[in-house]
């Protein structure tokens, strides 16, 4: 007797040839014996919707959504999860038996490596975000949910950072202004960087008095080493400085969860990714 075809999974991005989700969720599979096969699909923007629904009718059970269609993949979904419709993006679809769901496991990924890998108390904790796009937002609903002191977002455009603010209000104590407002009157507990700037190679412009040896300094990217964010927060005398891989892992097992039903440990997994890298 032939066994069954395995399920089929994939991430779509564009560009997606440098994802590293392929060899996270192949090393999940494998941990947790799981028959299933995981590609990277490049789609274009205009071709999101035929793409998805290509993908979900000839059979496919679940994807993950990367740059840049989290926003618009989010109204392809028949239902989304209450942690979706809050950060308004989806990065992970599972077709079930009532139609395609659509979720966002990019919160709780960065809230388990903060807690979990890093062991980071973020109950009471003085967080500064900088960034008010797409990424921060996608973060901001559970890391309120995790009772922090307050949330101050700093954005470029401090308008934008003052409009999501006053969008998640009722979760938290949470401000937004520009760069040229921080607060500087302590240092803060965690600083999370969910700009782009990283990926110019830049930095937000920043006081250093907000760092101080207990402030964690934690990049939402990622890359070979570490990222332009990381780089000076070290320098400007910062007790921890992290990228984002263990969020990248750890946001691929909460899919890999809804999709399968089993929790993979993450441990073996981020060694790997980071022996490799
Ligand atoms: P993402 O989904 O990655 O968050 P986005 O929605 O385009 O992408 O948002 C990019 C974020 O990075 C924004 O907060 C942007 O600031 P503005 O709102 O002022 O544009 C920020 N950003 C991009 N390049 C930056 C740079 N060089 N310095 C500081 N902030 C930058």
């Amino acid at each position: 007797m032939s066994s069954p075809t395995p399920d089929r999974y994939a991430v779509i991005g564009f560009p997606i040839r440098h994802s590293w989700s392929p060899f996270i969720h192949g090393l999940f599979a494998k941990q947790t014996n799981q028959s299933l096969t995981y590609s990277r699909l490049e789609v274009a923007p205009e071709n999101l919707e035929r793409d998805v629904n290509e993908f979900f009718e000839s059979g496919g059970k679940g994807l993950n959504v990367t740059v840049p269609h989290k926003q618009a993949v989010a109204l392809l979904a028949r239902f989304r999860t209450p942690r979706a419709e809050i950060a308004g993006a989806v990065n992970t679809l599972a077709m079930q038996e009532e139609g395609l769901l659509g979720d966002n496991t990019d919160g709780a990924g960065l809230l388990t490596d903060l807690t979990h890998n890093l062991s980071l108390n973020v109950e009471n904790a003085r967080i500064l975000l900088l960034g008010a796009g797409g990424a921060a937002r996608g973060v901001l609903g559970p890391l309120l949910g995790a009772a922090p002191e307050y949330i101050e977002i700093a954005n470029r455009n401090g308008d934008r950072a003052t409009q999501l603010a006053h969008e998640f209000r009722l979760l938290g104590e949470v401000k937004g202004c520009g760069f040229d407002a921080i607060s500087t009157t302590g240092t803060f507990d965690l600083i999370l960087n969910a700009t782009s700037a990283s990926l110019q190679d830049t930095i937000p412009p920043i006081p250093p008095a907000v760092i101080g040896p207990t402030t964690l300094c934690y990049d939402m990217a990622y890359g070979k080493g570490d990222t332009a964010f990381t780089r000076w927060a070290k320098n400007a005398g910062a007790g921890r400085a992290e990228t984002g891989w263990g969020m990248l892992v750890e946001q691929a097992a909460e899919s890999f969860y809804l999709w399968r039903g089993v929790k993979p440990e993450t441990k073996p997994v981020l060694e790997a990714v980071k022996s490799q890298k």
